[in-house]
């Protein structure tokens, strides 16, 4: 997919999801990191394996958090995502639209669960690392510096409203980095975006060990962002422009 078709099809997502095949330009570039592999060869929603043992992210990330929420959210979004498709494909083959707007709905919020929860968890390591090379020149072009936006994207986390997430994206419309605020899984978004870092500040991902400190566990997971992820992350997006 060349600048122009992509810019054409405007998401990458959404509804396109349910006609393209797993084989599309973004699937390709990201061959080498299997966990993105989100459907099967007939469109369905598949959860793939986590990269590590539960107990791999301790102490930042106990492992009876990580089994839960790999376990119950992500799979239960990927669950509702199935069955939401599911539905969509039944009112149109019965040609039967009352509910079809429910179920689209429905699809946008355990879909963009399934996609978010998915780059989740290969964002994360035990080891911790810096970002270098083209990913902290592009930070610092849109941000000014590497701490500008860890400032920024820890009280843009923090401060969500309810459950949501802090997402620093790739934005192919303006050529930059942007940091985005999303409220639920799909809510706040800015069109095109394509998320390379994500933040899960649902209670779910951190209620266990944290209580109601959320701002603990925001500040005690850039101790395992994956910062080499990342770059990858915004390495293939920055494929699909060329
Ligand atoms: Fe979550």
């Amino acid at each position: 997919m060349n600048r122009k078709d992509f810019l054409k099809s405007g998401t990458l997502f959404g509804a396109a999801a349910l006609v393209l095949p797993t084989t599309n330009a973004f699937s390709n570039n990201l061959a080498d990191n299997n966990i993105d592999k989100l459907v099967d060869a007939n469109g369905n929603y598949i959860q793939q394996t986590l990269p590590y043992n539960e107990n791999f992210l301790e102490p930042y990330m106990d492992a009876e958090t990580l089994h839960l929420h790999y376990t119950f959210h992500h799979g239960g979004a990927v669950k509702g995502a199935n069955k939401d498709l599911q539905m969509i494909r039944k009112a149109l083959d019965d040609n039967n639209l009352e509910t079809v707007d429910f179920w689209t709905k429905k699809l946008s919020y355990h879909f963009s669960s399934h996609i978010l929860h998915s780059i989740f968890w290969t964002n994360l390591t035990n080891k911790s690392n810096l970002p270098t090379g083209n990913l902290l020149k592009r930070i610092e072009k849109s941000f000014g510096s590497f701490d500008k936006l860890k400032v920024f994207i820890a009280a843009t986390s923090k401060n969500v409203d309810g459950n949501g997430w802090g997402i620093l994206a790739y934005q192919p419309y303006s050529d930059s980095l942007v940091v985005l605020q999303c409220e639920n899984h799909e809510k706040l978004t800015q069109w095109g975006a394509i998320p390379i870092l994500v933040i899960d500040v649902w209670e779910h991902a951190y209620y266990l060990k944290y209580k109601n400190k959320r701002t603990d566990f925001v500040d005690a997971l850039f101790n395992i962002i994956n910062w080499d992820n990342v770059a990858q992350r915004l390495n293939d997006a920055e494929k699909l422009l060329k």
